[in-house]
């Protein structure tokens, strides 16, 4: 009398007694002879055994990220997101720049949920109102592709997801790679100012190092991702203090570029006694002298080498071994940047995401679902 049990690794015998059974349950094959009650007893501990297997495969498909996750519950939705955003970006080369930035704001705080989307209601004042997050960009472009995609699945594609997917065919739209996104987002109920503790453009990199340990990323990913800063614009109040009264002293930042530090003095005059006003502030380019402001190259990490960085923080890196190195490797391999950028990338994309039945597949992508709402 005999026990075999089919699993993937293929047959094993489990065991001899004296009663014959013959039954098959879900992959399972019973031969051989018990006592009733033992063979009662061994298939239901088998049964339960594969239930919680069951279960615990269940939990960990729920619980991941998964590319092509809509392939069957809304197969248009990638496409969808690619063909919006190059007719827009056709518009507007400077979008990816825009939602690059979005994605990452909301990355940051309370994970890749779409918080960063959702409008001030109420009582309750959300994450865009905070400081930082006064000059995010690109949220149009969100709520036009959730309002196409709600017209053939309704209910189906999260805004953490489109804000993830668009991102990334934003990149490969700038010249990064078109890397294979992992979705099955849902988006958050929740988001509130007193959540944005962001880091700030004068950061030390130390300071940096720390943020984004919070956030289970590295040294190497910080600086990856900071590559970002080749595209986009930048208020002049973020930086301006480098040129003019630098840490209190009255004089520019010791580390720019003298002739670069003019140019930026002619497009950002010093600030007067009115305080820095972000609607009204003047733009530069994020990487000012590289010439190709909408194209996501290693152009950031050469303005870094050659004290040309906007932002303290960016020039900073330019100033520790490890970071120096970094963008050294990048301006000479930068095919080695698209490749690392991108997979900084997909794991910023996983930050604190919420999956299964966490969270909902918000309608609009300002508000939460009716019913949900918490205030
Ligand atoms: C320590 C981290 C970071 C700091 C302190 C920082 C700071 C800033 C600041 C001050 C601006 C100018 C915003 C404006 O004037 O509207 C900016 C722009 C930008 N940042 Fe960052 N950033 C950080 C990390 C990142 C990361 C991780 C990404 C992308 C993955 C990113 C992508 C961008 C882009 C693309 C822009 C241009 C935005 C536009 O054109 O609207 N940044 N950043």
């Amino acid at each position: 009398m005999y026990v075999y049990i089919y699993d993937e690794m293929g047959i094993s015998l489990v065991t001899t007694n004296s009663i014959k059974i013959n039954s098959e349950i879900e992959g399972i094959h019973l031969l051989g002879h018990f006592s009733q009650m033992e063979a009662q007893f061994l298939i239901q501990s088998l049964l339960a055994l594969l239930g919680v297997a069951f279960l615990l495969n269940a939990t960990t498909l729920a619980s991941q990220l998964e590319v092509h996750f809509y392939r069957n519950s809304c197969q248009q939705a990638e496409f969808l997101v690619k063909k919006i955003m190059k007719e827009r970006v056709s518009q507007d080369p400077s979008l990816p720049a825009g939602l690059l930035r979005l994605h990452f704001h909301d990355c940051f705080v309370r994970g890749c949920d779409a918080s960063v989307l959702l409008d001030s209601k109420g009582e309750n004042v959300a994450e865009k109102e905070a400081p930082p997050n006064l000059t995010l960009r690109g949220f149009e472009v969100i709520d036009e592709i959730k309002a196409e995609l709600e017209k053939s699945c309704k209910g189906v594609v999260s805004c953490a997801d489109i804000l993830a997917l668009a991102t990334r065919d934003g990149v490969a739209l700038s010249g990064g790679s078109a890397y294979a996104l992992p979705t099955g987002r849902r988006d958050g109920l929740v988001s509130k100012i007193s959540d944005v503790h962001l880091p700030a453009p004068s950061f030390s990199v130390s300071d940096a190092i720390n943020a984004f340990q919070s956030i289970n990323m590295t040294l190497q990913e910080l600086t990856t991702l900071l590559g970002a800063h080749a595209l986009g614009f930048c208020h002049c109040g973020f930086f301006v203090e480098r040129l003019y009264n630098f840490k209190g002293t009255g004089q520019p930042d010791p580390n720019i570029d003298p002739s670069f530090l003019q140019t930026l003095r002619k497009k950002c005059p010093p600030p007067g006694p009115v305080a820095f006003n972000f609607s009204t502030d003047p733009t530069v380019f994020m990487t000012p002298s590289s010439g190709t402001p909408f194209r996501l190259d290693s152009s950031f990490f050469k303005g870094v080498i050659e004290e040309q960085a906007i932002l303290q923080l960016d020039q900073e890196l330019g100033f520790t071994d490890l970071t120096r190195k970094i963008a050294a490797d990048y301006v000479n391999r930068p095919h080695v940047f698209r490749r690392k950028f991108a997979k900084a990338m997909i794991k910023l994309g996983s930050v604190g995401v919420l999956r299964g039945r966490e969270g909902e597949i918000r309608e609009n992508c300002r508000r939460v679902n009716t019913g949900n709402a918490l205030n």
